[in-house]
């Protein structure tokens, strides 16, 4: 079924210009944006965002990390999309992700891994309506 998910090019790589280049690799995949914006996330929107992680080691260092420069939220449209959307992205670790992937090309570590995208299609709904309304999404 054609489904959506919701993804973030992170600050490290908005930081080396490279939303075009991440953004080309997700619609190579038959991922479509259906909606997008580059924004400074504020800690308390990092901190919301990323709030099932609030007790995990690495928590405040993604929240500092997150709001440390722009980011593109972004909400993508394809079949199968949150999959579609993992299998391009690759592992969260870079050292552990597949030739080819978003992560494998792009990311610096496993915390400035470039993009982050929706594991269930239930957290994309929860996360595309964390960031964006209904109107701003144009199917
Ligand atoms: P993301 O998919 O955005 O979800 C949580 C983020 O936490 C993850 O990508 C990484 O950027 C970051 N992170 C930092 N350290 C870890 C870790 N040890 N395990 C998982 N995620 C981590």
């Amino acid at each position: 079924a054609v489904t959506r998910t919701f993804s973030i090019i992170k600050p490290d790589a908005t930081r080396r210009n490279l939303t075009g280049a991440v953004t080309k690799l997700l619609e190579e995949a038959g991922l479509r944006v259906v909606a997008s914006k580059r924004i400074h996330m504020t800690r308390d929107q990092a901190g919301g965002f990323y709030a099932v992680h609030k007790e995990r080691p690495f928590y405040n260092d993604l929240c500092t990390f997150m709001t440390s420069g722009p980011v593109v939220v972004q909400v993508l449209e394809g079949e199968d999309a949150v999959k579609r959307n993992r299998d391009v992205m690759g592992a969260t670790n870079p050292a552990d992700a597949a030739e080819g992937t978003i992560r494998k090309l792009y990311a610096e570590s496993i915390e400035a891994n470039s993009v982050h995208g929706s594991d269930s299609d239930e957290n994309a709904a929860i996360e595309i309506a964390f960031f964006f309304q209904p109107n701003e999404i144009v199917g």
